[in-house]
């Protein structure tokens, strides 16, 4: 069975939906120039729906799914990478158009790889994650658009997921002052030692709210969408900015313009999926030096390959803390 090694793939049948470990060759992944030995992958609301295809994320079967990986080059057909290059992928289609993470192996083109910088090993890249990568370039928005720590408090909804974990420790660490939202009050501890200053309930959030409303917020992280994120419109300081990630509360955003004509409040789109090279190596640069690599792990859990299709109903319920590592050889 040298040639065959596992992948989690998910498949559309007469039954239905399956996502399970397969032993699969190498003619069953997608084109690329370099050939990856993967070492970790990680569970992230999206792999959530694409495993149990509660949302339709793969867009051909079969499909191996994970959005992201780390791992050692193992063969490679261009100049940039060498075997034994130390690399890590986020998005770019995995587990959408490119077979992904979830395997002991990977091929992809060149273009989407990233050499691991110093200070950041294999499985502290999947610590990080595509969810902690994420949390990153929502912190750099904020930054780029004028938010420091003296600016006052910032918010971080969804907190105690992947991303709002991240955004936590890293803002903390960058000395400002961060107000986690989180729905699980015996999160609380945990958000606190990541820095959080303090805890708000999400409820104080997640109701339809006025368009324009005490100003409280010079930045937020958004990672729910809907009316949290039309709340902490409404809240955010004049000219502040709000980096809007995600949809764990709902796709949708009710909103009016008041916060950007009459507060001059910016709303920065995040997309890690297709961000482009600069911004990727500009955010895992910062990752090494500006998270706290001990807060990473307290933060993260390391699971084997097999258990990605327990826990992916689980995330999508809000039920995971923090970061899922997986072990695709264990
Ligand atoms: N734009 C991008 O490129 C990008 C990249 C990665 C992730 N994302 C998105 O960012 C979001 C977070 O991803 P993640 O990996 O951090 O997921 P996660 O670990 O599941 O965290 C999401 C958190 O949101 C909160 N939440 C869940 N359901 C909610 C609801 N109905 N109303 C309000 N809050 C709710 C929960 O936090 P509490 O328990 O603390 O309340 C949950 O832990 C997802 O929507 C994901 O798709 C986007």
């Amino acid at each position: 069975m040298a040639d065959t090694f596992r992948a989690i793939v998910a498949n559309k049948t007469d039954d239905g939906y399956v996502s399970k470990i397969e032993q699969i060759g190498l003619d069953q992944l997608s084109e690329g120039d370099v050939v990856v030995d993967v070492a970790y992958s990680t569970l992230n609301y999206k792999d959530g729906l694409a495993v149990t295809g509660k949302g339709k994320i793969c867009e051909s079967f079969p499909m191996v799914c994970g959005i992201d990986f780390s791992g050692t080059v193992a063969s490679s057909d261009s100049a940039d990478f060498k075997p034994g290059d130390q690399v890590v992928l986020n998005g770019y289609g995995l587990s959408q158009n490119h077979s992904g993470g979830y395997a002991e192996k990977a091929r992809v083109r060149s273009g989407m790889l990233v050499k691991l910088p110093d200070g950041v090993d294999l499985k502290s890249a999947m610590a990080v994650g595509t969810a902690g990568y994420t949390a990153m370039l929502c912190v750099l928005a904020l930054e780029k658009h004028g938010v420091g720590p003296k600016d006052g408090e910032v918010l971080v909804t969804g907190a105690a997921g992947g991303v709002g974990s991240v955004a936590v420790s890293v803002l903390a660490k960058l000395g400002y002052t961060v107000v986690a939202s989180t729905g699980r009050e015996s999160t609380h501890d945990y958000l606190k030692s990541l820095g959080a200053a303090e805890c708000i309930d999400r409820n104080t959030l997640s109701e339809q709210g006025k368009p324009f409303q005490k100003p409280r917020w010079a930045g937020v992280v958004d990672t729910v969408g809907s009316h949290t994120l039309a709340n902490a419109l409404a809240q955010t300081k004049y000219g502040g900015c709000v980096a809007a990630c995600g949809l764990a509360g709902g796709p949708d955003l009710s909103t009016t313009v008041l916060p950007f004509i009459l507060r001059g409040v910016t709303l920065a789109g995040i997309d890690s999926v297709e961000a482009p090279m600069a911004a990727r190596t500009e955010a895992w640069a910062r990752l090494a030096v500006d998270l706290p690599m001990d807060k990473l792990n307290a933060m993260t859990e390391t699971v084997p390959l097999e258990k990605v299709l327990e826990l992916a109903p689980e995330i999508l319920k809000g039920q995971v803390r923090g970061r899922v590592i997986v072990d695709v050889n264990a």
